[in-house]
């Protein structure tokens, strides 16, 4: 099966200060990754190496078999909708198409196909009803989802999401689960989160990056974690 990510010795640093650590990792086509780890651990840097905006110090990125900028097509990045200037006076659709310039032709045109598969991407969301609304004017849960569609909209085979439930309350956040349980094994995903819980249950995987990786199957977080390596035990946040 064809890897969407294989990191292979991955060291980085910035200037002096050393952030990843001889990282091996190797995601599979089509896998659901969730992302955990401490503040500054170097989870958000690891994102960045992936998508190409930064190269290692040392160690090879393949992203689908290939060096992340030529690859970078394929792979959509969803941010913290707190960093997404919202003031930016734009609509929802109009902020979706956005998802679609790296497919313009050179013409500059979008295509009808272009819009329903924006069209399609919001749907996907549950924002059809907002697609002429001001992207400013949204909660921070719809903004989240439209900024979901905008990737969405590029047709990615790889999504990032930085904590993309960081900013939103509990119903927006577990809307934001199930628009990712929905994509899962058409799209590779990897998930930044601070919600232990949720990475255990809709993730296959769990990645624990604290300057180096460490890959765990979910049921294996709870016993790894009961050591405090990286938050207070889980036992803390189970019901
Ligand atoms: N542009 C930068 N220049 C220098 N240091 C940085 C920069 N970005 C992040 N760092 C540092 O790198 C470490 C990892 O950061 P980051 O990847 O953002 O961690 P995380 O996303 O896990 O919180 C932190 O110590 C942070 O302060
Ligand atoms: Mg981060």
């Amino acid at each position: 099966m064809e890897l969407a990510v294989a990191l292979d010795h991955i060291s980085f640093a910035y200037q002096d200060s050393l952030v990843l650590k001889d990282i091996c990792l190797a995601v599979k086509s089509g896998e659901f990754i969730g992302m955990i780890g401490p503040n500054g651990g170097g989870k958000t840097t690891l994102l960045k190496l992936m998508m190409g905006f930064l190269k290692p110090s040392s160690g090879d990125i393949s992203i689908f078999s290939e060096p992340p900028a030529s690859s970078l097509q394929q792979i959509s990045y969803v941010p913290q909708s707190l960093r997404f200037d919202k003031q930016f006076p734009i609509s929802v659709m109009e902020l979706v198409m956005g998802g679609r310039l790296s497919h313009l032709p050179w013409y500059g045109i979008f295509s009808k196909k272009d819009k329903e598969i924006a069209l399609h991407a919001l749907e996907r969301v549950g924002l059809v009803d907002f697609q002429h609304r001001s992207f400013g004017n949204l909660s921070g849960g719809q903004a989240q989802r439209a900024l979901i569609a905008r990737a969405l909209a590029s047709e990615p085979q790889l999504l990032l999401l930085d904590e993309p439930t960081a900013s939103v309350d509990a119903q927006a956040e577990s809307d934001i689960y199930n628009i990712l349980k929905g994509l899962q094994s058409q799209i590779t995903i990897i998930m930044v989160t601070h919600n232990l819980r949720a990475a255990i249950e809709l993730v296959e995987r769990v990645i624990c990056v604290q300057q180096t990786a460490i890959s765990l199957k979910p049921q294996e977080v709870c016993e790894h974690f009961a050591f405090g390596l990286y938050h207070a035990p889980l036992i803390n946040i189970k019901s």
